[in-house]
This record gives C-alpha cells, structure tokens and sequence, in this order.
C-alpha cells in the first residue's frame, strides 16, 4: 500500500449527525443514552486526556453546558484544584493572577454527584461552547512533562514518550478540524503529534487551519496574537513553573451563516452518534465520509510524510438535559456579543486558552521551559504562513 493510500486509510473521521426535528425528545427514551452522573455525560468534544469510558475518569459535560474534569489522585488533583481556586478565589487581589483569568476556562468551583459524594470534579467553562462546528487542538507546551518532584522512572517514561519535546518545547496532543465541503470531522491523536520531527512540525500542525480546500490564515494570525497574550503574561512572572499543562485552541469551522445560526453542536443541542472509527475499515481508496474525497486529500504540502494516528472513541451518547437553560442562556450571550458572525477575520472567531494544571509548582525563577516552547510555537505559527 502507498504511503499515502496508508494515511487515508488511518484518518480519523466524525460525521456529523445532522439530528431529524424531535430526535432530542426521543433521545430521553433511548436506552443507550440514559442520562449518568445526574444527567452528566461523557464530554463528546474532547481531543485528548483522560477520557471516560477508557480511563478510570475522564471529563464529563453537565446539562448546564460546563465541563467536569473529575479530579486526578493526589498530589495532582489537588494542585489543579488549589491553583484554580487560586487564581478564581472570590477575595483574590493579586494582579498577576488576575491578569491571568482571561487565559483559563472560568473555574466554577467542585461538583459531584449526590449518589458519589466522594467523586470530586472541577466545573469549567467550556471553551468550545459558542461554537457552531469548533475546531479544537491541545497543545501540551513546555521543555518537561515531568515535574522537580517526578521519580527516575517517570522522568524517563515521559522523555520517552517524546525525546523531541526538550528542543521543540511543545506536543501535539490531538486535534478534530471541520471539514466544510464534507460537513465532518478529521481528527489526528496523540500519536500523530508524537510522530512529527522537525522537518514535519509545521505541515503536521497546519493541518489543524486547513479545512480540506484552503488554509485559514486568519485563523492563524488570531491564534497567533493569542499566544502572544499568553506569553506576555509568562515573561511578567516568576511566580510559576507549569509543567505537562496545554494550550487549548478553538476556532469556528462553519462558515458565517452557519456559525451565526446554530450556536454549539456539542453534547446539548444536537444528537450526536458516537463518532466513527473508518481507519478500521479497510478501503482506503473509498472516501470515509461517503461523500467525496474528504479524508487524506490535502495538499502535498501539508502531509509531508508525518504518520497519522487513530484511536476508536467511544465517547458518549448526546444529552438532552438542560435545554431550556441553555437555550436561555446562549440568546443572551448572543446578544452580548453584538451579532458576532463568527467570520474568519474577527476576534471572536478564536480562543486559546491554557487548561490542565495538574503540574503547577511555585517557582522564584522565569518558566523558561514553557515561554521557550510558547516562542517555538509562534515561530512555527509564523511559519505556515510564510509557507
Ligand atoms: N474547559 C474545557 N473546555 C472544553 N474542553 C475541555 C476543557 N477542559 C478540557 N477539555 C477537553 O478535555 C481534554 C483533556 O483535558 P485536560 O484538562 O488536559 O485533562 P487531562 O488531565 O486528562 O489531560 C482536552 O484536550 C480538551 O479536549
Ligand atoms: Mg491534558
């Protein structure tokens, strides 16, 4: 099989489930998707991470829209829990970390299930929630993924994972980008992130802008004054080191009038079928959308030989609860907004924001490990663009 028949065949797709009028309704009475966890269910959207159903936890969706990351066993959940309720707490006055806000999901403090009290999950935002068809990478940034308390073993487990990761300073972690023409996904894993070298560093991470016809620069210049942002903030401080944490990027993949019409296809509005795993089914020369020529058909540029990953998902039914409250809430954002049409060229069009702080020490020193990977990654940004 040629290298490029084997890619195609090794894609990851989504279908987007276009749900019949009335399929909500009847989606209460399908078994498969009984509402869990009081109504929570497995976050659909997730690109990486722990995820429910094959780890032990994962992150769940609340029918109120915000994300649940249960919390990992100590040390590491209770050092994401301390430096959220940090930087969050009610009586914080600290500029530092209030500068840093913007940069987070918003932290809504700890929730857990009547029937498992004991199970704590932190309640966040969700930074894909305004979208109508997000895209959505997660970038794992710094020199280390291990912390100054890790043992040999776990220091050389996680050099391992990626040996590239001290000079390149950032990992792709996973990505699902839209696929207009073909109205679904393309997702690449953590394998595909671990497979870039640097020659294949910028093509592999340009695939997350291009949309199967074209790259979306502007998309790029956005996420690209993003980091800057975030960046900023790192080289105001020497409060933080920040290891095995990532950047979160999104961007809307629908065009104006979608994007404008139908706010959010994630776990509340829409029925989703779990999403499709085609790499295991074998024909690559037959297009896994069913519709054309969406999988592997990007630009020679952009395949630059890196190895594409799939792994099966098996992530939850969608969830009809809390609909109304939803419904409710995202007219008034829309209305806060001011018409955003979620057009390419606008700010609005793209979020970056930092997640995952499982690894957030106290420091007295610039975190010269995470802005080393932060100007890296700008500079491959910049790239594409030159490309
Ligand atoms: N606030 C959020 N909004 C939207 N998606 C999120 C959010 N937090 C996490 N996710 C999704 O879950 C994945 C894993 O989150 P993360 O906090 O890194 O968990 P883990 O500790 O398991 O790595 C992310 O890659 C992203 O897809
Ligand atoms: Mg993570």
């Amino acid at each position: 099989m040629s290298e490029k028949a084997q890619e195609k065949n090794s894609l990851v797709l989504e279908i987007r489930n276009r749900a019949p009028e009335g399929s909500r309704q009847s989606q209460a009475q399908d078994g498969k998707s009984q509402p869990r966890l009081n109504g929570c269910v497995p976050l659909s959207h997730q690109v990486a991470g722990h995820k429910y159903g094959i780890d032990k936890m994962g992150i769940l969706q609340h029918p109120d829209g915000t994300v649940l990351k249960q919390l990992q066993p100590p040390p590491r959940g209770p050092r994401e829990m301390d430096f959220y309720t940090q930087v969050f707490g009610e009586g914080c006055s600290d500029p530092l970390l209030l500068a840093l806000r913007p940069h987070l999901p918003t932290f809504y403090g700890t929730w857990s299930s009547p029937d498992t009290p004991n199970d704590l999950y932190l309640k966040l935002e969700d930074v894909t929630r305004r979208f109508s068809r997000p895209c959505i990478m997660d970038v794992k940034v710094g020199r280390r993924s291990y912390d100054p308390l890790a043992l040999l073993e776990k220091r050389e487990q996680q050099i391992a994972k990626y040996p590239l990761m001290e000079e390149i300073g950032f990992l792709l972690l996973g990505m699902r980008v839209y696929q207009p023409s073909h109205d679904c996904y393309v997702r690449h894993d953590q394998l595909f992130g671990r497979s870039l070298v640097k020659d294949t560093l910028t093509g592999g991470l340009a695939r997350f802008f291009h949309d199967g016809v074209k790259l979306r620069k502007q998309t790029i210049h956005l996420c690209i004054r993003k980091v800057q942002n975030i960046l900023r903030w790192f080289e105001s401080q020497k409060q933080f080191h920040f290891y095995a944490s990532s950047l979160l990027f999104v961007y809307e993949g629908a065009s104006g009038v979608h994007a404008a019409a139908e706010p959010n296809n994630n776990n509340h509005h829409h029925h989703h079928h779990p999403p499709q795993d085609f790499s295991r089914m074998g024909t690559p020369t037959k297009n896994s959308c069913g519709r054309g020529g969406c999988a592997g058909d990007l630009p020679e540029s952009l395949q630059n030989g890196a190895q594409t990953h799939s792994s099966p998902l098996n992530l939850g039914q969608s969830n009809g609860n809390g609909e109304t409250e939803m419904e409710e809430e995202e007219e008034e954002r829309e209305e806060d907004s001011g018409g955003w049409s979620g057009d390419e060229g606008t700010e609005g069009h793209v979020e970056v924001r930092m997640i995952d702080f499982a690894h957030v020490f106290p420091s007295q020193s610039p975190d010269e490990g995470y802005t080393h990977g932060l100007m890296n990654l700008l500079s491959t940004l910049e790239k594409i663009l030159q490309d």
